[in-house]
This record gives structure tokens, C-alpha cells and sequence, in this order.
């Protein structure tokens, strides 16, 4: 066994026994972790955490068929690695897509499999992350999107050249076509592999000025996706240390996923072994949910929610507000909670106001975005029924 593989075997042994489920626990190693890929050995001998990603049904699209192919989807088990060392961290995710979907070129009417890894700017008040997925007012995160395309050979970089080159006429282009596809893997642009800043629904905005470096990787075989990236722990945007938390999406072309329409995780913390720090963070993301989950639905009901909200078994679609049946998937307890005490701290904005007018879901007042929900600030104990009413409402894993 080599150095790299027996030092993080070792130090992976210590740490699982310390730290419960759900965490995902990154190795350490001297060793560069920036050639890491889908395929490196090192990934062997490092304990994976398994995490579930859950359909987002927040919002539904302007797209009957794609809503059509995402109706009733069920959350999906994926799994998750980190190593780091003292400049970078390399993460593995491996999930579960039954079918291969490549975009070619530049054609728009394909949608491609695709994953994305995001981080909160500022992670030190657990209770207070951003919004899952993207991001909310006052609350940043960095989101790393990478998306399946076919490699495009442009020779001068602009991703604005398509080559082809036909590779059925072998006899009389034979060592071109050779020497092209050596091109092809060498200098093919990654299309889709971005940065972005967020603090919410269309506030997404590219990183250009390459100052989020990052390099991600996609590999398909044995009906899952294998992705990887790797990052600095700290740059301008980022300072990663200690304990920090994480979270993963993933698009399926074959059900015309794109933007919001994904498979989401909750924020899942990550553990940098053999640094300290954090432990609030850890427990904060792990502690069990408190409170009585049959009076909370029973308060839900008594408290009009269903009358704007979307609960599978409750309340029929709706336009009026977010559908909940997988909040409990991809929320924390914290943020649920601050939902109902304070709903226009994080403001979920809907995903077309000019499409329903009537029901906006906020409304600006004095420059600020202010939730159409009203606040429930109720005794603690409710407040922890309820909450944990909310916690399980989501899919069944497939
Ligand atoms: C008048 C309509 C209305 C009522 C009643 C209402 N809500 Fe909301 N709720 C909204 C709207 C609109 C949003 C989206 C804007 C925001 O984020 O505050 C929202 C957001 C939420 C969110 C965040 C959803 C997400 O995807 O992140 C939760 C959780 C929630 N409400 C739970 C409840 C619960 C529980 C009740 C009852 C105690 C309730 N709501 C009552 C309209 C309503």
C-alpha cells in the first residue's frame, strides 16, 4: 500500500469512530489533490458518507412536460468523499441516473446531466445559513456547477467554434482524423463548467474574473455519475476550515432538468479531520429533531398553512406559496424554524410573478423583499412541533 492510500486508511479509521452519520469527514494527505478525477485509486481508501438528494418541489416550471416527467419523484441515495490538503479539497460524488445525457455542441433542445457542489460564504451562525440551493438576501453562497457536454475542439478558445470533422471517411483522412481526436482530448473546452456568486432566485451571477478557480470532472458507467472538484479551502470568496457545510445538486437530462428543477441535498457539514473547529456546526446539522411531529401536523392544519401550501395528502397544488413536500428533505431544522417566526428574513421569491400576479409571493416595501406569509411566532413548543411536523415530510429514497 502506498504512503497517500495507508495515511488516509488510518487517519479515516479514527475519525468515523469519533464523529456520528451524516458527516462527511475529509482526509487529509500531503499529497497534491488537484489531479484527483472520477477514476483516481486514492478515493479507495476513504470512507464514504452516504447523503440523499431529494426532488426540489419548491417551485414547479413554466414546462408541462418536464413537471409532467417530475411528478412524484422519489429522493435519490448518493455518496460523498473529501480529501484535502493544505492548499486544496477534492471531493467524489456518486449518484444514481439511469440513462447518459450528453449536451452536443450547442444545441439548447438537449438537457444534460449535471451536478453542482455549493458552500455559504459565512457559515460561523448555523442557525443562520443561506437558502439552500441558492443562496438568499444577505446570505451569499458559491455555487460550482459542472455540466455533461460533449468535448468541443475550438482552436481558438472562444466557445464559439464548432468543428466537425467526419470520421467515417478513415481511408483518405485516416492521421487527420488521428491527430484530431489526440486534439479533442487535449484541448476540448469544458463547456458548462462555472462559478457563481448567489443570494437567491435570479441574483445568480458567473464568476468571470477566474478568481474561483476550480476544476470539476463527470464519469458515467454502471448506470451512476461519478463527479469530482476540487478547490482551494480559502480564496477571495472562501475560507473553508475546521467544519463547513456543503451542498449537492444534480440534474437528469432525461427528465429535462434544469435551474431549479433538480435533485437537491440538505447542507451536510463537513469535517476537515485533524483540524479543529466547528463542533457547533457539526452538532447544529446532526442533532436529532426535538419535538412532536403528530401535534405539529395537527397545528399545520389549525394554522391555515395547507391554505396556501402544497402538502401531498393535505392540500392540492398551489400557486400561492412553495410546494412542502420535501422541505423536510433539504431544510435544516433552524431554517424551518425561522421560516415560520420570520418569514421575510429568508424570502423564497417564486418562480414567475408576472405569471400569477394575483398571488406574488412577496412584495417590496421600502427596497426589502417582506414574505406574503404572515409570522407565527408561537410558544417554543409548537414552534418544535411543527418543525418537526416539516422534518419529514419528503420523498421515500428509490
Ligand atoms: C398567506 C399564505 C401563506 C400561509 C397561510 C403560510 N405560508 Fe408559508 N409561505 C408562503 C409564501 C408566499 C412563502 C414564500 C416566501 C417566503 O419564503 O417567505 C412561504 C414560505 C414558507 C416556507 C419556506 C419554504 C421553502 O421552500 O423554503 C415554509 C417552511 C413555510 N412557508 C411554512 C409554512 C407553515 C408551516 C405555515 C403555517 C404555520 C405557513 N407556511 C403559512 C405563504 C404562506
Amino acid at each position: 500500500m502506498t504512503k497517500i492510500t495507508s495515511a488516509l486508511l488510518a487517519t479515516s479509521l479514527v475519525a468515523s469512530a469519533l464523529l456520528a452519520d451524516g458527516v462527511i469527514l475529509a482526509q487529509k494527505t500531503e499529497r497534491d489533490v488537484t489531479k484527483l478525477t472520477p477514476d483516481s485509486k486514492a478515493w479507495g481508501y476513504v470512507k464514504g458518507t452516504t447523503i440523499h438528494l431529494y426532488p426540489q418541489t419548491a417551485l414547479s416550471m413554466n414546462d408541462k412536460r418536464a413537471n409532467a416527467l417530475n411528478e412524484g419523484l422519489k429522493a435519490k441515495e448518493a455518496r460523498v468523499k473529501a480529501i484535502y490538503n493544505s492548499k486544496n479539497i477534492a471531493f467524489l460524488l456518486e449518484w444514481p441516473d439511469g440513462t447518459r445525457n450528453i449536451q452536443r455542441g450547442y444545441k439548447s433542445d438537449v438537457y444534460a446531466d449535471g451536478f453542482a457542489v455549493q458552500f455559504p460564504v459565512n457559515y460561523s451562525n448555523p442557525q443562520k445559513l443561506p437558502y439552500i440551493g441558492m443562496g438568499s438576501d444577505g446570505r451569499p453562497v458559491v455555487i460550482h456547477l459542472q455540466k455533461a457536454v460533449e468535448k468541443v475542439y475550438e482552436p481558438n478558445g472562444n466557445g464559439d467554434v464548432g468543428m466537425q470533422q467526419n470520421i467515417l471517411s478513415k481511408n483518405i483522412f485516416g492521421k487527420a482524423t488521428k491527430e484530431f481526436a489526440r486534439k479533442v482530448e487535449k484541448l476540448a473546452v469544458k463547456d458548462y463548467q462555472r462559478s457563481f456568486i448567489s443570494e437567491g432566485f435570479r441574483s445568480m451571477t458567473e464568476i468571470k474574473d477566474g478568481s474561483e478557480k476550480f476544476d470539476a470532472d463527470m464519469k458515467y458507467g454502471d448506470k451512476e455519475w461519478k463527479g469530482t472538484l476540487v478547490r482551494p479551502l480559502k480564496d477571495s470568496y472562501l475560507n473553508l476550515k475546521g467544519a463547513f457545510p456543503v451542498a449537492f445538486a444534480a440534474w437528469d437530462g432525461a427528465r429535462l432538468n434544469r435551474d431549479g428543477q433538480k435533485m437537491l441535498s440538505g447542507w451536510i457539514p463537513v469535517k476537515l479531520v485533524s483540524q479543529n473547529g466547528g463542533e457547533k456546526l457539526v452538532s447544529s446539522l446532526t442533532a436529532p429533531v426535538k419535538g412532536d411531529a403528530k401535534h405539529g401536523k395537527e397545528l399545520i392544519e389549525q394554522n391555515g398553512c395547507t391554505g396556501c401550501h402544497h402538502i401531498s395528502g393535505l392540500s392540492p397544488k398551489s400557486y400561492m406559496a412553495p410546494g412542502l413536500d420535501n422541505v423536510g428533505g433539504y431544510s435544516t431544522a433552524a431554517y424551518l424554524r425561522e421560516s415560520l417566526v420570520d418569514p421575510s428574513a429568508v424570502v423564497v421569491p417564486g418562480y414567475n410573478r408576472n405569471a400569477h400576479p394575483n398571488t406574488p409571493w412577496y412584495n417590496v416595501v421600502d427596497g426589502k423583499r417582506q414574505s406574503a406569509m404572515p409570522p407565527y411566532p408561537l410558544d417554543d413548543k409548537s414552534l418544535d412541533d411543527m418543525v418537526a411536523y416539516l422534518k419529514t415530510l419528503k420523498s421515500e429514497v428509490k
